[in-house]
C-alpha cells in the first residue's frame, strides 16, 4: 500500500464511521478560531487546531472529525538522516469531541488495523501500551490482544503531550494509548515477556514500531513559565483541571504506518521520498542513485537529510514563512543551509539546486495540498535566493574555520562552533569532522549553552528581528509581515520611498563578531543595483527605529540588496 493510497483508506474509513473530514490547518499554528497558538512554533500535531473545540469555547462542525495534518517537529534536527526521523510530516488523525471515548477509539483503531476490508494486520504482530493507572484503557485493550502483549507504561509515553504530567507544555492532555506493530522478519515469539525497552526503542533497527497512539484528551494543565526570560526553562505546574467533556485525540504518522506496514524498511522507499531522491541522485555528476549507496553511507545520509528538509521547506514557506534570523524563519533557514551544506560538501554541488527538489515534492503530493501548487513560484524563489545568499557567506565560513584551527592546539570553542552553525549553517557534526582532522576536539558545552541561548531567542515573535550592532547592541526590527520573495525596483522617478523591511543579514567578521553591517532587502526600492558597469547606489535606510548607511547595491536572485551599516 502506497502513502496515498494509506492516506485514502484512513480518511474514507474514518468517514464511513460517521466522520467529518476536515483541511489540514496551516504549518504556522493558527487554531480553527483564527488565532495563533503562542505557546508553540509549528503545528506539530493533529489536534492543534482543535484545541477550542476540546475546551468547550467553540463549536466543532461536527462532534466527530477526520484530517492529514501537516506537521512539523524539529526539537530533533540532528537525527534526521537515519532512517525514521522526519522534520516535516502528515499525521493522520481522527477526533471525538465529548462523543465517542476509550471503548470507541480502541475498537475504531483495531478495526481499521485488522479488517481485511482495511489493513488487514496480522493481529499478532500488534501489540498496545497504556498509561500505568488506566485500567479502562486496558481492559479495553484486553478484548483484543492477549496479556503480554499490553503494557503500561509511565507518563514520559503515555501521557500526552510528553511532558505534560509534571511540567508542561500547558493545553488540553489526557493518558494516550499507543499502537505497536512487530516488524521482524521472524514472527513475534508467542508469549514472549516482552520487555518495556521493547516499546521504548524508536528506531528502525526497534522490533516494535509504533503506529498510532489514542490520546483521550480530559484535562486543562496549566503552568506558569519557570522564568518568562528562559522559556527553555519549562513550567511550573498550577492546575490539572478536568475539560468540561472527554475527547479523542488520534494521531498516525502517514509515512512511517505507510513504511511499516508495506514491510519497507524505511519512510524514504515510500513513494513520498522516492521522486525526491531521484531528482537528487540525477545531479549527482557519477549519477549514482541514493540505493547504488550503502545506507550507512555519508551520501545516503545526505540524501535523506536533503529529502527531508526540502519538503519542510516547501511546506513552510507555501503556509507564509520565509528565512530570517528569529522564529519560524530562524528554523527555516537552518533547514535549508544544512540541506545546501550537505548537497555541497557530500554530493558536491556546486551549483545551486535546492529550488529544483521542488517538483518532485510537489509530485508526491499528487495535488492533496494545493498551497503547495498555487505557491511554485514564491517557493522555488525563496530556496534559490536562500541558497545563494548562503553559498556567499558559506566561503567566509570555511576560512573563519580554518583560520581558527590554526591558532587552536586543544579544542575549539563551542560558542564559535555555534557561531559556524548559526551564522554559516555548518551543522555541528561538519565542524567536528574537519576539526577532527586537524586533530581537534569541539568543546560539546559551550556548543549547547550557545544553542540553548539561541532557541530561546527563536521563540521570539517571527514578526520581529533582533539585530545586533558593532557593540554587540540589540536592535528589534519589524519584518514586513506581507514581506515579498523579490524587491520591485520604483527609482525610475524618485530618489526616495517609503517602504517594508523584507529580508536582513547579518554580517561577520572573521572571529564570528558582529560588525554592524548587513544585507538588506525591501519590498520595494529606489536603489539601482549594479549592473552592465555602472555601480551601484548608496544613501540611507532609515525608520523611527534605526538608521542604516547604505554603501551598495547589487542584485541576487529576485532581491535589490543593500549593502548596509548601521549608524
Ligand atoms: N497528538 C497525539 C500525537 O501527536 C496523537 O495525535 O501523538
Amino acid at each position: 500500500m502506497t502513502v496515498r493510497e494509506l492516506r485514502q483508506k484512513y480518511l474514507e474509513f474514518f468517514q464511513s464511521k460517521d466522520h467529518k473530514l476536515f483541511p489540514s490547518s496551516s504549518l504556522v499554528p493558527y487554531d480553527v478560531t483564527g488565532r495563533l497558538d503562542e505557546s508553540l512554533l509549528f503545528t506539530g500535531a493533529g489536534m492543534v487546531q482543535f484545541k477550542p473545540y476540546f475546551r468547550g469555547l467553540a463549536k466543532p462542525p461536527h462532534p466527530r472529525l477526520t484530517n492529514s495534518q501537516k506537521v512539523v517537529r524539529t526539537g530533533d534536527i540532528e537525527s534526521v538522516g537515519n532512517l525514521s526521523h522526519l522534520t516535516f510530516f502528515e499525521m493522520l488523525g481522527n477526533f471525538s469531541f465529548g462523543d465517542y471515548f476509550k471503548a470507541g477509539a480502541i475498537a475504531y483503531s483495531w478495526e481499521f488495523l485488522t479488517s481485511a476490508d482495511w489493513l488487514g494486520l496480522d493481529p499478532n504482530r500488534l501489540a498496545a501500551t497504556v498509561f500505568e493507572e488506566d485500567d479502562e484503557a486496558y481492559a479495553e485493550w484486553s478484548k483484543n490482544l492477549p496479556p503480554h502483549r499490553i503494557f503500561r507504561l509511565g507518563e514520559e509515553t503515555n501521557f500526552w503531550p510528553a511532558g505534560s504530567f509534571t511540567n508542561g507544555p500547558p493545553g488540553p492532555c489526557g493518558p494516550n494509548a499507543e499502537m505497536f506493530y512487530w516488524t521482524s522478519d521472524t514472527e513475534p515469539p508467542p508469549g514472549a515477556p516482552y520487555t518495556v525497552e521493547d516499546f521504548l526503542r524508536d528506531d528502525a533497527d526497534g522490533k516494535w514500531l509504533e503506529i498510532g497512539n489514542d490520546v483521550f484528551i480530559q484535562y486543562e494543565w496549566k503552568g506558569r513559565l519557570r522564568n518568562p526570560a528562559r522559556p527553555a526553562d519549562g513550567y511550573v505546574k498550577e492546575s490539572m483541571d478536568p475539560l468540561p467533556f472527554k475527547s479523542v485525540d488520534n494521531g498516525r504518522g502517514l509515512e512511517r504506518t505507510a513504511a511499516v506496514i508495506a514491510g519497507l524498511k524505511s519512510v524514504y522507499d515510500t513513494e513520498a521520498f522516492i521522486p525526491i531522491l531521484e531528482k537528487i541522485s540525477s545531479l549527482d555528476r557519477s549519477d549514482r542513485s541514493y540505493k547504488y549507496y550503502p545506507e550507512d553511507a555519508p551520501e545516503a545520509r545526505a540524501m535523506r537529510i536533503i529529502a527531508d528538509h526540502i519538503r519542510t521547506a516547501c511546506f513552510c514557506i507555501a503556509d507564509g514563512v520565509l528565512p530570517s534570523n528569529t522564529g519560524r524563519g530562524y528554523v527555516l533557514r537552518r533547514l535549508i543551509r544544512r540541506a545546501v551544506l550537505k548537497g555541497q560538501r557530500v554530493l558536491g554541488f556546486e551549483e545551486p539546486f535546492f529550488h529544483l527538489l521542488y517538483d518532485p515534492v510537489r509530485e508526491s503530493m499528487n495535488g492533496f495540498y494545493p498551497e503547495l501548487d498555487e505557491r511554485a513560484d514564491v517557493i522555488r524563489e525563496t530556496l534559490l535566493n536562500e541558497e545563494r545568499l548562503f553559498r556567499r557567506t558559506l566561503a567566509q565560513g570555511s576560512t573563519l574555520l580554518q583560520e581558527e584551527l590554526l591558532q587552536v592546539q586543544a579544542g575549539l570553542a563551542g560558542e564559535l562552533a555555534f557561531k559556524l552553525y548559526d551564522t554559516y549553517g555548518f551543522p555541528l557534526e561538519v565542524t567536528q569532522e574537519l576539526c577532527a582532522e586537524a586533530g581537534v576536539e569541539v568543546d560539546l558545552e559551550g556548543y549547547e549553552k550557545a544553542m540553548a541561548g539561541a532557541q530561546e531567542r527563536s521563540r521570539g515573535s517571527s514578526e520581529m528581528d533582533t539585530v545586533y550592532g558593532a557593540q554587540g547592541e540589540p536592535l528589534l526590527l519589524s519584518i514586513s509581515s506581507n514581506a515579498t520573495t523579490q524587491s520591485t525596483f520604483v527609482g525610475y522617478d524618485r530618489t526616495e520611498h517609503v517602504s517594508e523591511l523584507s529580508q536582513i543579514s547579518p554580517r561577520f567578521d572573521a572571529d564570528g563578531r558582529t560588525t554592524g553591517q548587513f544585507q538588506i532587502a525591501l519590498n520595494e526600492t529606489p536603489f539601482y543595483a549594479e549592473s552592465g558597469g555602472q555601480v551601484g547606489d548608496t544613501g540611507v535606510i532609515e525608520s523611527d527605529e534605526f538608521r542604516f548607511r547604505v554603501t551598495d547595491t547589487f542584485k541576487e536572485g529576485g532581491f535589490i540588496w543593500h549593502d548596509a551599516v548601521l549608524e
